[in-house]
């Protein structure tokens, strides 16, 4: 399975791929998706339309399982900013409501939330990370009060990697009646999940990372017991049925998530992100998670043998105080990373090799 998954990725050039957590390249199955459609499209224009809907379909079904919900509480957006606004701007928020959040999320969960809060007069309260940038549960728990409506943040943390326990956190949600919203884009693919098994209300995430397939597609999932509360943002041909039906003033919204697409989709990336999704299926996210946290506490502890400043979070994400020429000699591989918080964020996907690896321990050393 392991080997099948790795050989499914294109190792023919040196390129070290270790910014996995930025983009990653995409997989076999994506590419060969959109060279399909792109073909079929080019061959066939309308003539494919309802073969390229089906195709939407199958992606939605093979991102529901592993999201862990139906395939009618997904809808697909141009970015994970894009989906999270959606629910943000559309949450029945009122004044003096609170929105609890971390203070080191990412800006496409923190900004809706901060816009959703100051429009609506509620309050956006940030807690303070812990010690070396962890996120334990027992933070969110202390400021938790009457007036929390929503919890929005990143189930796994794209700075160094930490994790919140959403089963404990979940326990507390459910009891209280607060709505319980994630960012999985960091862990969707990585870890095993499961949003109704965790007691999860919605969650938000993106195609190119853990996905490894093309930039451009988002997607919200929200449970259905919630999707009356949610108006759709925008509103289009889609919101109500379908392109070909006539314009009626008196039509009523879908009574599914399919009514947050207003339009037109993103057919080539939503395919091609549908067929990774099924190799991640079929390789199993228990098999990849095992092989990214091997290379990961490999390259951790590669690092520190060589006097590295390391943040490691039990993900995949390595993060190291660098020395001045560190990130040339990354360049001089080349291998890239990025700079975030802390320092250089390194993180292996299970497509790298060992080899890979000890390729950056030799550069740093
Ligand atoms: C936690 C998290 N959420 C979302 C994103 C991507 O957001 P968007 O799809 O809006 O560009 C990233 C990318 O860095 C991220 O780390």
């Amino acid at each position: 399975m392991l080997n099948e998954y790795k050989s499914s990725f294109f190792r023919q050039n040196n390129l070290l791929h270790l910014n996995n957590a930025g983009l990653a390249p995409i997989s076999k199955p994506a590419r060969d998706k959109v060279l399909y459609w792109g073909n079929r499209f080019y061959e066939e224009g309308f003539y494919t339309d309802h073969d390229y809907m089906l195709d939407v379909l199958n992606s939605r079904i093979s991102l529901s399982q592993l999201i862990g919900c139906d395939s009618r509480e997904i809808a697909f957006f141009q970015s994970t900013a894009g989906a999270i606004g959606q629910l943000a701007f559309q949450f029945p928020l009122l004044p003096g409501d609170e929105i609890i959040t971390w203070d080191q999320e990412y800006a496409s969960n923190l900004y809706p939330w901060q816009e959703a809060a100051k429009r609506s007069g509620a309050q956006l309260i940030t807690i303070s990370s812990d010690k070396n940038l962890t996120t334990p549960v027992e933070k969110i728990y202390e400021k938790i009060s009457d007036k929390t409506k929503v919890i929005a943040i990143s189930w796994v943390q794209f700075l160094t990697g930490a994790r919140t326990d959403i089963q404990a956190l979940s326990k507390i949600t459910q009891e209280k009646n607060i709505f319980l919203f994630l960012d999985i884009m960091q862990g969707l693919g990585l870890h095993p999940f499961n949003m109704k098994e965790w007691g999860v209300d919605a969650v938000a995430g993106g195609s190119h990372k853990w996905l490894t397939s093309p930039v451009g597609v988002g997607f919200l999932a929200l449970d259905m017991k919630h999707i009356n509360k949610i108006k759709p943002h925008n509103v289009g041909a889609n919101t109500f049925g379908t392109c070909d039906d006539p314009t009626d003033l008196f039509c009523e919204p879908k009574k599914d998530a399919l009514k947050f697409e207003a339009g037109s989709k993103q057919v080539l990336e939503i395919a091609a992100l549908g067929a990774s999704v099924n190799l991640i299926l079929k390789t199993k996210v228990s098999v990849i998670e095992k092989e990214v946290l091997r290379l990961s506490t490999k390259l951790k502890n590669g690092l520190l043998n060589l006097g590295y400043e390391v943040h490691h979070n039990q993900s995949s994400i390595v993060n190291f105080i660098p020395r001045v020429d560190s990130a040339a000699r990354l360049a001089s591989l080349p291998c890239n990373f990025a700079l975030r918080g802390p320092g250089i964020r390194l993180s292996p996907h299970a497509f790298n090799t060992d080899e890979d690896i000890e390729k950056v321990l030799t550069v740093l050393k």
